[in-house]
């Protein structure tokens, strides 16, 4: 069975204790902490850059970094993220470079290489990504921002990719909470971004342990 895996989003942490913040998500019991680098070239907001990736590798080495890059060009950074510490690297399939080189620089960095599709992008543009990806993200919401609703319309493309790899590891990103990670995993996802869900909470460990439960209740 493929593993089910929660990754709190960094995005949502609070900037004035970030290291505290990273080792709460930790302390959380998640997978692994999933980073935004934003460039507002492709997303209408801006976030943070690779010493924030060397910064979780020196504050909890052993907590897995997941790196999404929401930029127009991802192909001129990659070494630097696989440098200060990115595990997985995840690249738009709308940025404005070749996605198969991308995607073969990132695993020869020693990264774990994924693609990630935005909501009004077709499914079937991932097509031939699926043989070179390790893992699919499907943004459940418009990038650039945290905390805003989940979009319902973009489950299909879950069910699309689970039908076509039943294998493959498929993640969402945007909008979850108790109950969307539920509608997301009936459509085929095993690996969950939350950020506002989850650095909202008090006691996040609970909250994760909570969403660990809901998605173990699934028929
Ligand atoms: C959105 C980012 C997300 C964001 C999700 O552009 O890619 O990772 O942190 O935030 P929530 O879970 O609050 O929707
Ligand atoms: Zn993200």
């Amino acid at each position: 069975m493929r593993k089910i895996q929660i990754l709190p989003s960094l995005l949502a942490a609070d900037y004035g204790r970030l290291a505290e913040e990273i080792l709460r998500a930790e302390a959380s019991g998640a997978d692994a902490l999933h980073l935004d680098m934003m460039d507002p070239n492709f997303v209408p907001n801006m976030s943070f850059g690779p010493d924030i990736v060397a910064l979780v590798r020196r504050t909890a080495p052993a907590f897995y970094r997941n790196v999404h890059l929401m930029m127009r060009r991802p192909d001129l950074y990659v070494g630097k993220f696989a440098e200060a510490g990115a595990q997985t690297i995840q690249v738009h399939i709308e940025a404005d470079c070749d996605i198969h080189e991308t995607i073969r620089a990132i695993r020869s960095c020693g990264a774990r290489p994924a693609v990630v599709i935005n909501p009004e992008t077709p499914v079937e543009r991932l097509r031939p990504y699926l043989d070179e990806v390790d893992e699919i993200l499907v943004m459940t919401v418009r990038p650039g921002h945290g905390g805003q609703k989940f979009m319902t319309q973009c489950l299909p493309k879950l069910s699309w990719l689970r039908e076509a790899r039943p294998e493959m590891d498929l993640m969402i990103d945007g909008g979850a909470n108790e109950e969307t990670v539920v509608q997301a995993a009936d459509a085929g996802a095993n690996q969950f971004v939350a950020g506002s869900y989850l650095f909202g909470k008090k006691d996040m460990k609970c909250a994760v342990d909570g969403l660990r439960e809901r998605l173990a209740r699934k028929p």
